[in-house]
């Protein structure tokens, strides 16, 4: 059964970078997304990178007329390493959803945030 840990203040955490918190021996990193709040293990599932550590970002999709658009700005962080984006809210790898960040249950008590781990 997981176990509740306190994380953060809401208020610390910016829409554009996540909060790296200590969580037992764990790096975590606590994000912000559209007003909610999101926990993934700081550990890219690639080569083993600070994943948490790199942009919080979108991504650009192809269109059907040869053009580029770029979409989901803010619900994705990018490996500073090889830069795989992954998508905060479910720790999914965007191009092989088969290959997940680890990511924590989170929540919110007032100005408090807690992960599930
Ligand atoms: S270690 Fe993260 S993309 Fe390679």
């Amino acid at each position: 059964m997981a176990e509740k840990f306190y994380a953060c203040k809401a208020s610390e955490v910016a829409a554009d970078a996540a909060t790296i918190i200590k969580l037992r021996n764990l790096s975590v990193g606590i994000f912000k997304v559209k007003g909610d709040f999101f926990a993934m293990l700081n550990v890219c599932p690639h080569r083993g990178a600070a994943l948490c550590e790199g942009p919080v970002c979108g991504t650009s999709a192809s269109t059907d007329r040869h053009e580029f658009r770029y979409e989901r700005r803010g619900e994705l962080v990018r490996c500073a390493w090889h830069g795989w984006e992954f998508d905060i809210r479910t720790g999914e790898f965007i191009v092989d959803p088969k290959i997940k960040a680890r990511t924590f249950p989170v929540t919110v008590e007032g100005d408090d945030i807690f992960v599930h781990a």
